[in-house]
């Protein structure tokens, strides 16, 4: 069995989402750590109250996709026995860029979740992208993470239908219930083995 990490910034909504969904037994993990880079993020609060240790690496002061910090987050994943050989991370509303040296390091055991169906959006407010850009439809993406921002091979995807009086806010929550629907069962799909990675593709077993 894996042990997963999760790491969050604030909220943490997408988390309690796998945490629960591992709790009912429904996906093959053991949840180690979950690790915030803001102190007092609120998602740290949920973890705790799901039995599940959390821990805060605070990056106030270091620059995103630097190896300085990612190097203090890779200590803790490994004091917490989430290594490449049987780890699993899950990025979840984790606000900085990864450096190439930990995307290196734990090659093909990063996952993200993203509001938006990538490639369309990358980056930050995807949301208010895709209302201002005038989309019909949009919605979320779990892939793996590369060295580039949301470019790494899509796992699952969901489709929105954004309406013409849609806001920013609107748009998002939409979103955000779809997200908590497809981060599960992709992080199942891993964790169980079931999917394989050919180039950009990945397929079902
Ligand atoms: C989500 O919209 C996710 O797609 C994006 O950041 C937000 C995090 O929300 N990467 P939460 O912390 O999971 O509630």
């Amino acid at each position: 069995m894996k042990n997963l990490a999760i790491l969050i910034s604030g909220r943490g909504s997408n988390m309690e989402a796998i945490l629960r969904t591992v709790k009912k037994k429904k996906i093959p993990v053991h949840p180690a750590v979950v690790i915030s880079n803001k102190p007092g993020a609120a998602g740290l609060k949920i973890a705790q109250k799901l039995g599940v240790k959390t821990v805060t690496v605070d990056s106030s002061g270091l620059k995103g996709g630097s190896w300085e910090y990612d190097k203090k987050l890779v200590s803790v994943l490994e004091e917490n026995n989430v290594a490449p050989k049987n780890g699993l991370i899950c990025l979840a509303g984790f606000m900085r860029i990864m450096s190439p040296e930990f995307i290196r390091h734990y090659k093909g055991r990063i996952i993200n979740i993203h509001p938006a169906i990538l490639p369309a959006f990358p980056g930050l407010h995807s949301q208010r992208q895709a209302i201002e850009y005038g989309v019909k439809y949009s919605g979320c993406t779990v892939h793996f993470v590369d060295e580039g921002v949301d470019t790494g091979p899509i796992i699952l995807q969901s489709i929105v239908k954004v309406k013409d009086d849609d806001t920013e806010e609107s748009l998002s929550k939409r979103i955000l219930k779809q997200e908590h629907e497809i981060y599960p069962k992709a992080v199942r799909l891993v964790a169980e083995g079931k999917i394989k990675t050919s180039g950009r593709k990945v397929v079902l077993r």
